[in-house]
Formats: C-alpha cells, structure tokens, sequence
C-alpha cells in the first residue's frame, strides 16, 4: 500500500461511530494506489456530539470530501451547504463533497443499488417486488426502484408494521407512488408475497457477521426459478438468504457490487477519475477471506 505522501496529499475520510469494521480506508486507499493517486482515506471514530466540531475541522484542514456512515447518515444534514435531489429524497447522505468550504451531500448508496440490479432493468419493470427492511438502506432502495425501475406493486415488509406504513406514506408525499403495499414480516402471508415478487431485496441485517447464522424466514419455498434476489449484506458475501434463493434457482446479487459499486460514485464525485470496480471487487474479495 502507498506509503508516502506530499505537500500536495489529498485527504479523504469516514466519519462514523463505530467504524472498526468499515472496508472504506481498504477500498479507496487500494483504489489510490492502482491508479498511482497521491491521495489517502482515514476512518474517524466520531461520536454524535463531536460531529460538528469533526466537520468544522476537516474544512479547515482542507479535506476534499468524506463518507458518512452510521449514525451520521441524517444529522450531517443540518451541517452542509446543500444537499443533492438523491440524499434529499432518500432523507440521508452517505458521501460529502467539500468544495473550496461548500459542502454538498449526495447519496450514493442510490447508485450502488442502482448499478446492482441494471443488469435485469427490462425483467424488473411493470413486475411486483418485494423489499424487506424500513431502514435507511430500505430508503435508498425505495428511491432507485421508483426512478429509475418503475416495477409494479412494491411489496414492503418489515418486522414492524408502523415503520414500513411510515415509508409508504412518505414515498406517497414526496414521489407520488401509489403502489406501495405493508406487511409485516410474517410466515406464511410473506411466503406468498415472496412467491410472487419478481425481485425480492434484503435491507435488513439479519444475516450479516458475527450473527451470518441468523435468518429472515426459514423456508425456502418462497423462492423460485426466474426471480432476482438481492441482499445489501456483504459480510458474508453469500448470505444464508441468498443461498437459500439460489438453491431454488433464483439468480441472485449479493452486497458487494452495492459496496463498491457506492464507493466508485463517491470517488468520481471527489477526484473526477473511475474507479477500477472489478480489480477492486477482488481485491475486497481477497481481502474478507
Ligand atoms: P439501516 O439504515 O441499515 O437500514 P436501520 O435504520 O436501523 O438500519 O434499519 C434496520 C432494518 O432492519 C429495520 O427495518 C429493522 O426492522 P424494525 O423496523 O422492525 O426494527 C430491520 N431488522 C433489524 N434486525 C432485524 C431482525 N432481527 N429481524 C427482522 N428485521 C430486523
């Protein structure tokens, strides 16, 4: 990995609490030094109450931009100049661009889902979906099935009911989609929802490391030939869930490719250059095992 740097180094970061297990620093640092940038990402531990002081800091320090993960996604918002018509729909920013002390939010994660599943746009379209979740990823989900997918009916479920009817009638508010249905995360009404989705997204994070054990539902009935299945879980890359789908013959999409696929938009934002996604993808691959 580089290790050397000048007057001229330019400073990126991760601001969130915890951050230990973020692939980010691994992700963008391997992506500065394959495409020989003199530029380096450093993660910050920064509980909520310092967040203003950390922003404050890193304008002056002269950052180009950041990542903002968990549980900055939304208070940042309030510390930026303005924010771009994806982080304002989906309510969260995930990347900062600093531009000479003008600071703009975007939201990412919208390009990671979207690079996703492009390879099945004409399948996913005018057909039902189900997405599972009512989090912040479920946002972002939302947004770039609305925009740019316009499936059918979207099946929303979730362990609570409420926070899924909030979604709807949020999505209902600000882009004008009728067709969102709740559940609640339920066998054997989910099974049947799941049974006839075209695509089904897990937003949650059931599934993911240390707990890779624990599973949404535990049939795999739900699943069949034909359907696309997503899982926003990376860690790890073949989720129970996923391989449960794929045992059934769906073709499925695991949360790697959101990963880099989000990190590669964040890094065109702040240096204007590509990032090289499928070296990247195996060398975060690598890097897990
Ligand atoms: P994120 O921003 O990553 O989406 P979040 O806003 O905390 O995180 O949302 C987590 C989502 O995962 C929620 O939909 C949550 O369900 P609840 O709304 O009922 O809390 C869901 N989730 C988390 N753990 C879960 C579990 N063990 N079983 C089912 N759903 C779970």
């Amino acid at each position: 990995m580089r290790n050397t740097f000048s007057n001229e180094t330019q400073i990126l970061g991760l601001l969130g609490h915890p951050i230990k297990h973020s692939y980010s620093p691994f992700i963008f640092n391997i992506t500065a030094q394959l495409l020989n940038l003199d530029l380096t990402y450093l993660p910050f531990d920064v509980p909520p109450a310092e967040l203003k002081y950390a922003v404050k800091g890193m304008v002056t320090l002269g950052f180009k931009g950041w990542n903002v993960t968990i549980p900055h996604k939304e208070t940042i918002k309030r510390r930026l100049n303005s924010l771009s018509e994806e982080a304002a729909l989906v309510g969260s920013v995930n990347t900062v661009v600093n531009d000479m002390g003008n600071l703009v939010g975007y939201n990412t994660d919208v390009n990671g889902v979207y690079e996703s599943l492009l390879p099945y746009k004409d399948e996913i379209g005018g057909l039902d979906v189900t997405v599972i979740g009512a989090g912040g990823a479920a946002r972002a989900v939302l947004y770039t099935l609305i925009k740019h997918f316009r499936p059918g009916t979207i099946n929303l479920i979730n362990r609570t009911e409420q926070r899924a009817d909030t979604l709807k009638d949020y999505f209902y508010n600000k882009m004008r989609y009728p067709d969102i249905k709740t559940q609640i995360l339920f066998p054997p009404r989910v099974q049947e929802v799941i049974s006839n989705s075209k695509l089904i997204v897990n937003t949650t994070s059931v599934g993911m490391y240390p707990d890779s054990g624990s599973q949404l539902f535990p049939e795999a009935k739900a699943f069949n030939r034909g359907q696309v299945v997503f899982d926003l879980v990376y860690n790890p890359v073949e989720t129970n869930f996923l391989k449960m789908a794929k045992g059934e013959g769906a073709v499925t999409i695991n949360g790697l490719r959101m990963l880099v696929a989000q990190a590669a938009k964040s890094f065109e934002l702040w240096t204007g250059q590509e990032m090289p996604v499928p070296a990247i993808h195996d060398a975060i691959l690598n890097y897990i095992k």
